[in-house]
């Protein structure tokens, strides 16, 4: 059976073909627009999908000789999203729907995050716990079954992605940041300097959220005042112990997510999910199972949109494409 997945939320316009479970094809265009302003610029997005959607589209269906009248299903990502990007995508499908007579079955974003780790990883049993970080999102989910996500707890402020992006704004480094922050924090580990010390939020007892606005305050004031050349040298060690705070914050909350309900099954999602350090610390110290897509697949990419359509089409769960804030799945 073969799936076409669009996703079109942020500022990535992703399209793919699947053949059952299979990736046949996973385009992916990174809009590069919004670097210079050191965050999406939601217009711009919109325009840019609608600038690549159909080249993206074709690439798939020349590079495969897979035709529209050969797929069986369009997943196409209906929520959570920016409006004007997220129409892009979903006036597409809708499109290819009527000229082709196509079902179509709307998608959650983070549904598609946490299907991601099935694509390379096909069995994890019930329940796992999932923990989707990204540049739009920071959440800790029970799945119990696909149908069944529930929500242990999210950001209280900036998404985990959020902060890397706007410490690394402060930095000096373009949008999106998180793997300049991380190649810079590489360089400290070789050359060791003074480390500087930010903080880790912790949530009371019982809760599972996050919060990061407090640890970019940290590091604004930390290298306010600081000239330029002091900041190149101690710039690493900053990104260092930014990237353990984060690391700190998330572990220290699955952990505890996971002693409180008894599972040991974790994935790990989202476009931070592709920081090497963060994946090896969780790898490391999570008690129990630690399930990472590979870094291709944490980022927003349609492969995933389409698997999570597909599993739905397979349980009979198809959802008319719908536009609403659909924070808890
Ligand atoms: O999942 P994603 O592609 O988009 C959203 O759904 O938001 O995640 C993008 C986020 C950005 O904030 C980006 O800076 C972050 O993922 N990111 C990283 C790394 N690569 C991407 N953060 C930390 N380390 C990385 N290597
Ligand atoms: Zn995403």
């Amino acid at each position: 059976m073969i799936t076409l997945g669009i996703e079109t939320s942020c500022d990535e316009t992703s399209i793919a073909l699947l053949d059952n479970e299979k990736i046949l094809v996973n385009t992916i265009y990174s809009q590069k627009e919004h670097s210079k302003y050191g965050g999406v610029v939601p217009e711009l997005a919109s325009r840019a999908h609608l600038d690549k959607i159909d080249r993206l589209a074709r690439y798939c269906f020349d590079s495969t000789g897979i035709s529209p009248a050969d797929i069986e299903l369009i997943a196409v990502t209906d929520c959570p999203g920016l409006a004007g990007a997220l129409l892009v995508g979903i006036s597409f499908a809708l499109g290819m729907h009527k000229g082709w007579n196509i079902p179509v079955t709307g998608v959650n974003h983070l549904e598609g995050h946490i299907c991601s780790v099935l694509l390379e990883n096909k069995k994890i049993e019930f329940p796992f716990l999932a923990l989707i970080v990204s540049g739009g999102h920071t959440a800790l989910y029970r799945v119990e079954t696909l149908d069944d996500f529930y929500c242990l707890g999210e950001t209280v402020d900036d998404a985990a992605g959020e902060a890397f992006d706007k410490v690394g704004k402060m930095l000096g480094f373009s949008y999106p940041a998180g793997g300049s922050i991380e190649k810079e924090a590489a360089k400290y580990e070789e050359n060791k300097t003074e480390t500087p010390v930010f903080p880790v939020a912790r949530c009371s007892q019982g809760a599972f959220h996050f919060s990061f606005s407090g640890l970019k305050t940290a590091v604004k004031y930390f290298i306010a005042g600081k000239e330029h050349t002091e900041l190149m040298h101690i710039r690493p060690a900053i990104c260092y112990a930014f990237q353990q705070s984060i690391a700190e914050a998330l572990i220290a909350n699955a952990q505890s997510a996971s002693n409180q309900t008894g599972i040991k099954r974790l994935v790990l999602v989202g476009g931070v999910a592709c920081n090497n350090n963060l994946r090896q610390r969780f790898y490391n110290e999570f008690q129990g199972d630690v399930f990472i897509p590979p870094s291709n697949l944490c980022t927003d990419n349609a492969a995933m949109i389409a698997l999570a359509g597909y599993l739905r089409f397979k349980r009979n769960k198809l959802r008319r494409p719908k536009m609403s804030p659909n924070k808890t799945l």
